[in-house]
């Protein structure tokens, strides 16, 4: 006999944080586009996690989450099949994080590991706010109020899944309920992508490529990228190791280019304007399509943000479906 089985969910988010570059891309996105394949995915815009760290930034919410969320529909999350929305549209996030901040100890958040990193990076912020030692509750509250079973980690985030586990098996024992669903990271393929100047691509480091760049913009980026300091002259051999385009090969270029770019580097049989050529023309004929499908989007934000009306009226059918239930664990309903 055959069961149909429904296919788990999967939820992931992401900061507005307006048009987004090729890191988010190949570091986050493509998996997401990929991941609709195969599973129920809810893809959350969110923009409270963003005042976690930014809470003093009124631009934050203009044209940010419409702008993320045309980069989202034009690298082909399929709204039809995916729910894309804005945490903020859907309050019973806000409610459920309340309710579990009840019963999470202190000492949980405090040792997670991106709290004191973030707080040492950012420094000149001030992030000793109540609501940045929460935010990876906020996050367990995103997950757990959609039952997701599944999230996709890079980094850091495995920490956030491992406390998202740890308040739903607390929450369960405290109330003695089977209400909140334990979610398994998913290990997924990512690939590091860094900036133009081998660090992290980032918009505030300057070093990044916009996906809807204007393709003459993206050729002069690569092409005035920085190369292994050692090759001045045309006849010096140089080290793809301590190259940044060498980086971009990895990710772009198919074994035999590989092979050719050590090769021609390290003999100085290549020049650095040769070996930049293949990285363009494969980071120009990845943009296209997604520029070109951006197109109609940008001219009719309005079909935009219905999208994420929809979507968010969506997940807030499936998140009001958890608070009834954690509600009652908690006897709130019983007066
Ligand atoms: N914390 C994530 C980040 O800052 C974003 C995020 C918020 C998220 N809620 C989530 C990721 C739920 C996965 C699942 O990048
Ligand atoms: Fe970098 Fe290529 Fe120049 Fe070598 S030949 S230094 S890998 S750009």
């Amino acid at each position: 006999m055959t069961e149909q089985v429904r296919p788990k969910k999967v939820l992931s988010g992401m900061r507005p944080t307006g048009k987004l570059h090729l890191g988010h891309y190949h570091g986050a996105l493509k998996n997401w586009v990929r991941l609709q394949n195969e599973y129920e995915c809810l893809y959350c815009i969110v923009d409270w996690h963003a005042l976690t760290t930014d809470y003093g930034d009124t631009e934050l919410f203009g044209n940010n989450v419409v702008d993320m969320a045309i980069d989202w529909l034009a690298t082909g999350i399929d709204p039809a099949s995916s729910s894309i929305f804005l945490q903020s549209a859907v309050p019973e996030h806000a409610e459920l994080h309340l309710l579990l901040s009840m019963t999470t100890p202190l000492s949980w958040l405090e040792r997670v590991p991106s709290y004191k990193e973030q707080q040492n990076r950012l420094e000149g912020k001030s992030l000793d706010t109540y609501g940045f030692l929460g935010y990876p509750l906020l996050q367990a509250a995103d997950i757990l109020i959609h039952g997701a079973e599944c999230v996709p980690v890079g980094g850091d985030q495995a920490a956030h899944v491992e406390l998202t586990r740890e308040v739903a098996r607390r929450f369960n024992h405290l109330y003695n309920a089977a209400v909140l669903v334990e979610p398994q990271a998913l290990h997924t393929r990512v690939t590091k992508l860094p900036g133009i100047d081998g660090q992290k691509m980032s918009k505030s480091y300057n070093n990044s490529i916009a996906l809807r760049e204007a393709p003459e913009s993206v050729e002069k980026k690569i092409r005035t990228m920085p190369t292994d300091p050692a090759r001045v002259r045309r006849t010096d051999p140089g080290d793809p190791d301590k190259c940044p385009v060498w980086q971009f090969h990895e990710v772009y270029s198919d074994e035999k280019t590989r092979q050719w770019v050590r090769e021609g580097c390290t003999s100085a049989g290549i020049g650095c304007v040769d070996c930049k050529k293949p990285v363009i023309d494969a980071v120009l004929a990845e943009l296209e399509p997604i520029r070109e499908a951006a197109g109609p989007y940008e001219e009719n934000p309005d079909e935009v943000r219905t999208i994420i009306v929809t979507g968010s009226e969506r997940a807030r059918e499936s998140a009001s479906t958890t608070m009834k239930q954690v509600r009652s664990a908690m006897g709130l309903d019983r007066w």
